[in-house]
């Protein structure tokens, strides 16, 4: 993976097939950038694959293939070329149980079939408040890294999402991201050694306040949800990040 920042696209569930199509004939249109990776509700996927952007799964299953009602395998993306899945998403986390354990074990899947996989690690609202950030951002690492060598951690890229973050339109202040994703990169490198792990921001990025965030030195890109439903937010944000 080449060290240009990237912009991730979680287009999440909320879109039905004509919001869909009057998007494509947006983006389909103005985005030429293999930097942007689009992740849209599965059943949408075929609409997006084989054009100028590439696409992700917002999810993967744990296990390489088989028999597995409703779920997505890394053989089946890899068959499509799809190379990224979000993993751990807090929506998931929050509402399906997912823990760290299952995460590790969707990581390893995915990275076995050489896919790369956005890695989403933050805090809740009550774990800030009890400054409790610090640890919460480390035990995910720590369980969700479990076993990795340094040749899998290449295809990890974190996503920085605080959880109170999230389609509320309040954001930590730069300092404190800034603060965050050089304990992430201090974190990765102390229990593997890995010194070049790439982090995203993601939390209420839209296109009036990607401008201040993209001035974060340590940040590589960032993980848009809502913004990125909407293609003239989107392109404003990928213009600022990406095509400058
Ligand atoms: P919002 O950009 O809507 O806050 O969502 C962020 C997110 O969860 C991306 O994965």
């Amino acid at each position: 993976m080449e060290n240009k920042k990237i912009v991730v696209g979680n287009l999440k569930s909320t879109m039905n097939i004509e919001d869909v199509s009057k998007y494509l004939q947006v983006i389909n249109k103005e985005i030429a950038s293999k930097e942007v990776i689009i992740c849209p509700s599965s059943i949408y996927i075929p609409y997006f694959l084989k054009k100028n952007y590439q696409v992700g799964l917002q999810n993967i299953f744990l296990d390489e293939g088989g028999p597995y009602t409703g779920e997505i395998t890394p053989t089946q993306a890899v068959s499509l070329e799809i190379r990224y899945a979000i993993v751990g998403h807090s929506e998931r986390r929050i509402h399906l149980n997912e823990t760290d354990e299952i995460i590790n074990k969707k990581i390893v899947a995915a990275i076995n079939k050489n896919m790369y996989v956005i890695l989403c690690i933050g805090e809740t609202l009550e774990e800030k408040e009890m400054l409790r950030t610090d640890m919460v951002i480390r035990r995910q690492l720590v369980n969700a890294l479990n076993g990795l060598s340094i040749d899998m951690l290449y295809n990890v890229i974190i996503a920085y999402e605080p959880v109170w973050a999230i389609g509320t339109n309040n954001i930590p202040s730069i300092k404190e991201i800034e603060k965050t994703v050089e304990y992430i990169k201090n974190v990765v490198k102390q229990i593997s050694g890995y010194e070049d792990i790439k982090v995203l921001y993601g939390g209420s990025v839209n296109e009036h306040n990607v401008k201040e965030l993209n001035k974060i030195n340590n940040i590589s890109g960032f993980l848009v949800g809502g913004a990125s439903t909407k293609a003239d937010s989107f392109l404003k944000i990928i213009d600022e990040v990406i095509q400058k």
